[in-house]
């Protein structure tokens, strides 16, 4: 058994007057991928905020509790080493329109100094964009900007440009919701693979029962800012011990 990738004790969170996390506690293994489901509403965005610290940018928020990241409690680090540890990957495709595929990829990198040399760019180019299952689509046309590919392949670039700084840590928000069942499986393809070859953790935000039984290890349910339910998949999707869970399952919440 791994050490927790993610541990998060009585975690709360206002926005203005209106709690919305209302005492999380969680803990995610290294080297899994878990799934986080729930209604709208339920905090789920939030509670990914928290954990890359996306959360400071909101106005009036208030967060209290114990968040730690491979063992850091991220309220007492930099905000830059706790989002270079987490990738971060949201529900609508989001790469940089005015740069090329090569520099959506390769501009973290860059900035973070990872990368010592143009050929050591290119390779890490190269390898996030083949852990995104997009090098054979893009090889040819790197220089061309982000909105010449579809929708899905925008989703696989932005998957890419997060790899390139090879987190640990893989944070996805409904990355596939918008998303054809073509390229939402290669993403899946992907997922599953970064988890097997490269150990990384992979914490994801799906509304599809069916997503979280095709690839995660454990799956954590939550309702109006609280877990009601978390476990392996299997457990969860065959046998949900919470009413709630049997009703989100259902599709009746
Ligand atoms: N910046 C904000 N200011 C005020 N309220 C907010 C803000 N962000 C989120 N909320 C509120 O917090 C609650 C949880 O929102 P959140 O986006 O985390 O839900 P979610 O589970 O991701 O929902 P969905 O499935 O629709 O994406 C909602 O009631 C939402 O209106
Ligand atoms: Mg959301």
């Amino acid at each position: 058994m791994n050490g927790p990738a993610i541990e998060i004790r009585d975690l709360r969170v206002s926005i203005g007057e209106k709690e919305i996390l209302k005492g999380i506690n969680l803990t995610i293994p290294e080297g899994t991928i878990s799934a986080l489901m729930g209604p709208s509403g339920s905090g789920k965005t939030t509670l990914l905020r928290v954990v890359n610290r996306l959360i400071d940018l909101i106005d009036g928020v208030k967060v209290s509790g114990i968040v730690k990241v491979f063992g850091k409690s991220i309220m007492d680090m930099d905000v830059y080493e706790v989002r270079r540890m987490s990738g971060m990957v949201f529900q609508i495709p989001n790469p940089f329109p005015h740069m090329s595929i090569y520099d959506n990829v390769a501009i973290g990198a860059r900035v973070n100094g990872v990368a010592k040399s143009k050929r050591e760019l290119d390779e890490l180019v190269k390898w996030a964009l083949e852990r995104a299952m997009l090098w054979d689509e893009v090889k040819s046309r790197l220089r061309d900007p982000p909105w010449r590919l579809s929708g899905g392949q925008q989703q696989r670039l932005c998957l890419a440009r997060a790899l390139a700084l090879k987190p640990k840590l893989l944070l996805l928000d409904e990355p596939t919701a918008n998303i054809d069942p073509v390229n939402t499986l290669k993403i899946e393809e992907a997922l599953r693979n970064l988890r097997k070859e490269e150990g990384m953790t992979i914490f994801m935000v799906t509304h599809m029962p069916q997503q979280a039984i095709r690839l995660a290890d454990y799956t954590v349910m939550i309702y109006d800012g609280r877990v009601v339910e978390e476990g392996p998949t299997e457990e969860i999707a065959i046998s949900p011990r919470h009413e709630l869970t049997r009703k989100f399952l259902r599709g009746e919440v």
